[in-house]
C-alpha cells in the first residue's frame, strides 16, 4: 500500500470521536496502515500536544456501541505516532500554510467531517495552495452523507465539488455501503444461484426495511432538528439497503457496474406522498438545541414500489425511527403463500420470509415450516441462518468505516456513491418531504404512532416484530 497523508478536518466532531479515530485505531492493530503514513487532525480548539493526545486517547475509551474492544496501549501509541494537530479557523489562510508544511506525502486525502457550511471555505484554501492538484501522486476527498438536504442543494453542492476535483477524486460516503451485512447482500444473492430465480414478483408478497433505535437523538440536536429522519437515515442508508436487496446482477464487479444497477433500482423507485407517516417521540422538543415547537420527524413509515417488470406491484413498506422498542436493522423479503400447499401450520397462512439482519445479531436467515418431531404432523416455524457472530472460524466484522476508508486508500469506490445516485435519492425523497404534515406524537419504547400501522393494515398486511428467536449470541 502506498503512504499517504490522511487529513481529517473536525477532528474534534461526533463523528471522527465516535468513528473515524476507532477505525483508524483498528485498522493500526491490524496493520493495515502503510507505514510513515500520517494522520492530520485539524478543529479550531488550541490543544497542547499533551492535550491532544490526552484527547484522542480518551475518545477511544468512550462507551461506543459500534467499538467495544479493548485498547491496547502499544496500538495506541504506535497510532499517536502518526497524529498531529492543527487548529485554526477553517477560512485562515495561515492554517493552510502549516497544513503544507505537514503534507510531506504525495498522496493525500482530505476527510470533511465538519459542517457543510464550511466545505467551500476549505475547497477554496486548498485550491490556494494546490492542495487539490494531483502532481505525481493522488489526492482524494471523502465527504459525508447527507450530500445537500434537497434535489436542488445536492446538485449544487456536487457543482461545486466538480470545480475543485474530478468525480474520480470525490469519495461521498453512506457508511452503510461499507457495512459487511450488506455487501454480503451481493454474495449471497450472486454466488449462489438458488435463491435468485426466487427473487421477484412471482414469489414475493412484498418487502419490509426497518432501521430502529431504542435511544434518543442525543447531543446531536443542532444537526438532527434540521433533518429529521427521512433524510438522516431514509434518503440514504435505507434505500442502499433495498437497491442492495433487488438490484439485478451487475455486469462485472466494477465501481461503475454495480453504481449503475443500484442506480437502476433508485431511479425506478415511485414516491407515494400519500402513503407516508410521520412521528415525532414524546419528550423530544425538550432535547438540547431543538426547537420548543419543533415539527421534524423522529420516525417515518412509507410504502413504495420498485417500478420495473421484475418487481411490478410489489410493494415495499421502509420504517426507521429514534426512541422505539428495539434497536433492529433489516430487511425482510416475504414471500407469498402457496395456493395449495399440501401441510398447512396450525396458525393457518406462515409465509416463508428472508432476512437480512444487518444489526444487532447479525445474519442470514430463513423461516421456514418444519415438522415438531412427533407421533403427529404438526408444524412450527424455524429459522435456518447464518450467524456471522457463531460463525465456526471466529471471523472478526470490520466497522464500515474500516472497510471504506480502506477501500479509499486504495482508490475503489464501489461501495461509495457518485453524484447521479445521490441525486436520484433525493429525486425520490423530494415530493414526500414536501408533502410532509405534523409528526404523530409516540411514547418512546413503541413501534412509533397508531397511523404507521394503518397504513400496512389497509393493505391487508402487518408490520413484522423482528425477532430475536435466531441468531442468538
Ligand atoms: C447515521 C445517522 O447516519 O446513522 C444516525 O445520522 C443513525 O442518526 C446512524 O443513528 C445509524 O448508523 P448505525 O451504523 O449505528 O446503524
Amino acid at each position: 500500500m502506498e503512504s499517504f497523508a490522511l487529513t481529517i478536518f473536525g477532528i474534534t466532531s461526533n463523528l471522527a470521536q465516535i468513528k473515524l479515530i476507532p477505525a483508524l485505531y483498528d485498522m493500526e492493530e491490524k496493520g493495515i496502515l502503510p507505514d510513515n503514513m500520517t494522520i492530520v487532525g485539524i478543529a479550531r480548539t488550541a490543544m497542547s500536544e499533551m492535550e491532544f493526545k490526552n484527547y484522542i486517547h480518551s475518545v477511544l475509551h468512550l462507551e461506543n456501541i459500534h467499538h467495544k474492544h479493548e485498547i491496547k496501549e502499544q496500538v495506541f501509541q504506535k497510532l499517536y505516532k502518526r497524529l498531529k494537530y492543527l487548529n485554526g479557523q477553517i477560512n485562515d489562510q495561515n492554517l493552510y500554510e502549516r497544513l503544507t508544511k505537514l503534507l510531506d506525502r504525495k498522496n493525500r486525502i482530505f476527510y470533511l467531517a465538519t459542517y457543510p457550511e464550511l466545505y467551500i471555505q476549505v475547497f477554496e484554501n486548498l485550491q490556494k495552495n494546490k492542495l487539490n492538484i494531483q502532481q505525481d501522486g493522488w489526492v482524494r476527498l471523502m465527504i459525508e452523507k447527507p450530500i445537500g438536504h434537497d434535489l436542488k442543494s445536492a446538485q449544487e453542492l456536487n457543482k461545486l465539488l466538480l470545480e475543485y476535483f474530478t468525480e474520480d477524486q470525490i469519495y461521498r460516503l453512506d457508511h452503510y455501503l461499507g457495512k459487511e451485512t450488506l455487501q454480503n447482500i451481493l454474495t449471497f444473492r450472486f454466488a449462489n444461484d438458488i435463491f435468485e430465480p426466487m427473487i421477484n414478483k412471482d414469489h414475493i408478497d412484498h418487502i419490509q426495511i426497518l432501521a430502529s433505535e431504542d435511544f434518543g437523538i442525543g447531543k446531536r440536536g443542532g444537526y438532527y432538528d434540521q433533518v429529521g429522519a427521512l433524510k438522516d437515515v431514509g434518503q440514504n442508508h435505507q434505500l442502499q439497503m433495498l437497491a442492495f436487496a433487488t438490484m439485478d446482477a451487475p455486469s462485472e464487479l466494477s465501481s461503475k457496474a454495480v453504481t449503475k444497477e443500484r442506480i437502476k433500482i433508485l431511479k425506478n423507485l415511485t414516491p407515494l406522498p400519500q402513503k407516508i407517516v410521520y412521528g415525532q417521540y414524546e419528550g423530544y422538543q425538550k432535547e438540547v438545541n431543538v426547537a420548543t415547537d419543533s415539527n421534524t420527524d423522529t420516525f417515518y413509515a412509507l410504502k413504495t414500489f420498485i417500478n420495473n417488470e421484475r418487481f411490478k406491484n410489489v410493494p415495499v413498506y421502509i420504517r426507521a425511527g429514534k426512541k422505539l422498542k428495539q434497536t433492529v436493522t433489516e430487511i425482510a423479503i416475504i414471500f407469498k403463500n402457496p395456493v395449495n400447499r399440501l401441510i398447512k401450520s396450525n396458525s393457518g397462512d406462515e409465509p416463508n420470509v428472508l432476512i437480512y439482519r444487518i444489526q444487532p445479531n447479525e445474519g442470514i436467515v430463513l423461516k421456514i415450516l418444519t415438522k415438531i418431531p412427533g407421533l403427529e404432523t404438526k408444524l412450527q416455524p424455524e429459522y435456518m441462518q447464518y450467524c456471522y457472530r457463531i460463525d465456526p472460524h471466529n471471523h472478526y466484522i470490520p466497522d464500515p468505516y474500516e472497510r471504506l476508508l480502506s477501500d479509499a486508500m486504495k482508490g475503489d469506490q464501489t461501495f461509495f456513491n457518485d453524484a447521479e445516485e445521490v441525486e436520484t435519492q433525493w429525486a425520490f425523497i423530494d415530493p414526500l418531504a414536501e408533502n410532509k404534515n405534523n409528526p404523530y406524537i409516540y411514547k418512546p419504547g413503541t413501534w412509533g404512532p397508531e397511523e404507521a400501522n394503518k397504513l400496512i393494515k389497509e393493505d391487508g398486511r402487518t408490520w413484522l416484530e423482528p425477532s430475536m428467536d435466531f441468531c442468538r449470541i
